[in-house]
């Protein structure tokens, strides 16, 4: 069996990518326990964007770190993909699904400080076994989609927020995922720039079936959302599928 994962999902197009159920997450902080997600359910499709909307502190981050293999829930069962539970794989299994499937995109970038835009893409390429040459190309492909381009051979300390954020998308994207996991990826970003983010991971989940899950605090995001789901306080308040709008105002600030 080929070890090179598929790049095109579209076939999966509505199709169940991620289900959790009953999530339950608690950090110790001092002599307490606090309980920060408490009993979730959750599941995301190839083809949608499924957007996680909530207060800071509401627990989004954890439910994206529990979901993706990052941080290991006390309670409750993560089915992606073809792992039946994600949490009974080795560390070293979790490792790969992620390299293999998922693209994520963070509050914080995770970029290598030492590499320029271009090496941060093909790494990661590299990593999933894609040849140099075709990792080169895609890498340039992905830094023109996110107009970072010119720069390219700069490294993190050469660039501003925003252009790291784009790296870092640039790089998420490159790998084609089943499932991508944003965390405010235009938090960073001004106007046409979230609008160029928003809209690469739009078009990752119409054209190549990915499942996309986007936690944000921007409500102008749900315009391009198939599913708006709320959390608060650690619980899914509600749960609303719609159909993304065809002409989506523009971002601007
Ligand atoms: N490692 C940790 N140890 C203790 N408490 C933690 C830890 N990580 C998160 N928390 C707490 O869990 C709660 C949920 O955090 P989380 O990062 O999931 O929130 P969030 O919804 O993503 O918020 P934001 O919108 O500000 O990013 C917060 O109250 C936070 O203080
Ligand atoms: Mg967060």
């Amino acid at each position: 069996m080929s070890r090179k994962p598929r790049t095109d999902h579209s076939e999966k197009r509505g199709e169940i990518a991620i289900q959790a159920h009953g999530l339950v997450k608690r950090f110790k902080t001092g002599r307490t326990f606090v309980e920060v997600l408490k009993g979730v359910d959750f599941d995301a499709r190839h083809g949608d964007v499924t957007m996680v909307m909530g207060p800071s502190g509401s627990g989004k981050s954890t439910l994206v770190a529990a979901l993706s293999g990052l941080l290991k829930p006390e309670e409750g069962q993560v089915r992606a993909l073809e792992a039946a539970d994600l949490w009974k794989l080795s560390p070293t299994r979790i490792d790969r699904f992620r390299l293999d499937h998922c693209g994520f995109i963070f509050q914080g970038f995770n970029l290598f400080p030492a590499l320029n835009a271009k090496q941060q893409v093909m790494t990661a390429l590299h990593y999933q076994g894609v040849p140099k040459g075709e990792a080169h190309q895609r890498a340039l492909q992905a830094l023109e989609e996110v107009g970072l381009t010119p720069k390219m051979n700069q490294k993190p300390s050469e660039m501003s927020g925003g252009e790291k954020q784009r790296v870092a998308i640039a790089r998420a994207l490159a790998k084609n995922p089943n499932l991508i996991f944003a965390d405010e990826p235009t938090s960073a970003l001004d106007g046409e720039n979230g609008q160029v983010v928003i809209r690469l991971l739009r078009r990752a989940a119409t054209e190549r079936g990915a499942a996309v899950i986007c936690v944000t605090h921007d409500p102008r995001l749900e315009a391009y959302a198939d599913r708006v789901i709320h959390i608060e306080d650690g619980r899914i308040l509600d749960d609303v599928r719609r159909t993304p709008d065809a002409n989506p105002a523009p971002l601007s600030h």
